[in-house]
């Protein structure tokens, strides 16, 4: 296992297409990163660079403190496992051992490897069946056995369960987890869903337009996103962002008048325009008329329900959010009073979208 480091890197492919701008970034060891982005921002060629599957227009790749750029993909030894599962025409028993038989290792410690990895993916029942009569989720619980067993500097998966039914999707998701604990693999995970990075990895990073633009804990990349990007990309419902004018020491959108005069100094140079950030969750809801001017009336237009919690779309005061409450009983049309806690509002400029606070 090792710790995978970029620097500078920059991918451009022919037709002056750049997948990847100046990438900077450090993967631990032996931890579990998320990589996460909307399609074609350039997740895969980034993980190809790392594999040693391209060569990247400018920049450097060290495994710890050892320059690879210019090593071959098999010395370099990451698993790189993909969307779509790559079995081989043979049984899973010999899918599985097939990396070990390449490297010559005795018959006896390939038996044993194999039945180890096939136990970890609950696969070890069908060892003697046929791989490609497999479905998708058989046929990647392989791939990913395949991946394992050599024991590799680095383990990759690009998107592997996009094509899995959601219910095999969710245990192989926790399984997953469990090896990454116990065999403290560096894995690095390329997914465009959110909850699934947010779920599975010890940090995250998003990349946007062939940039990490942030490459934090979930908890961090949750509360406090890099910029509107992340706070719109990550979490469900999407963090609120609503457009708000610098006026004395308030930013008002409508009725609503946040009081940032500890902030003054940080906005003022700024200019005038600026995005409050709010998630669902921390806005406070009542039902009862509240007459103090820091709650809003506003009307509910929509009801999700999503069990015990419920989002509110609600409209009024000339801002519309989405609130995020334990189900009380609200009807669609009903008025109810809202507050933003303070504390945990964001400030992002409305010009470059980056958060300021
Ligand atoms: N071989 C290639 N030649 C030219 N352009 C390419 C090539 N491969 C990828 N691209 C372009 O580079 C950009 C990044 O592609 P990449 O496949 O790395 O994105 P991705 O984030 O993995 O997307 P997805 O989520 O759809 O897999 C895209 O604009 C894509 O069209
Ligand atoms: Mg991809």
């Amino acid at each position: 296992m090792v710790s995978i480091r970029l620097e500078n890197i920059t991918h451009i492919y022919p037709g002056e297409v750049v997948a990847v701008r100046d990438v900077s970034i450090a993967f631990q060891d032996k931890t579990f990163n998320g990589l996460l982005g909307p399609s074609g921002c350039g997740k895969t060629t980034l993980m190809k660079i790392i594999a040693g599957l391209l060569k990247p227009t400018k920049g450097r790749v060290y495994f710890d403190d050892q320059d690879v750029t210019d090593m071959s993909p098999q010395k370099r030894n990451i698993a790189m496992v993909f969307q779509f599962p790559v079995v081989y025409d043979m049984s899973v028993y010999g899918n599985i051992a097939f990396p070990l038989r390449v490297r010559k290792i005795p018959e006896d410690e390939i038996r044993r490897k194999v039945h180890e990895v096939a136990e970890m993916l609950g696969i070890k029942h069908l060892l003697h069946v046929h791989a490609a009569a497999l479905d998708a989720s058989g046929r990647q619980r392989v791939a990913i056995s395949r991946a394992l067993v050599r024991s590799p500097n680095a383990f990759i998966l690009d998107e592997p369960f996009s094509n899995i039914d959601p219910e095999s999707r969710l245990v192989l998701r926790a399984k997953l987890k469990e090896i990454q604990r116990e065999l403290k693999q560096t894995m690095i995970f390329v997914t465009h869903d959110q909850a699934e990075a947010l779920t599975l990895s010890d940090k995250i990073a998003v990349m946007s337009e062939g940039k990490i633009i942030q490459y934090d804990s979930p908890e961090v990349i949750y509360e406090n996103p890099a910029n509107t990007f992340i706070a719109y990309f990550v979490g469900i419902p999407a963090m609120n962002l609503i457009p708000a004018s610098l006026q004395g020491s308030f930013l008002v959108a409508g009725d609503l008048r946040y009081d940032v005069s500890r902030y003054k100094h940080l906005l003022e140079p700024r200019g005038t325009e600026f995005i409050l950030g709010i998630r669902a969750e921390n806005i406070e809801v009542s039902l009862s008329e509240k007459v103090d001017k820091e709650w809003l009336k506003m009307k509910c237009s929509m009801i999700e329900s999503l069990g015990a919690l419920l989002i509110l779309h609600l409209e009024g005061a000339g801002i519309y959010v989405k609130a995020k409450v334990r189900r009380i009983p609200v009807s669609e049309g009903d008025s109810v009073w809202i507050r933003l806690k303070p504390e945990k509002v964001k400030i992002f400029d409305k010009k470059s979208r980056e958060r300021i606070i």
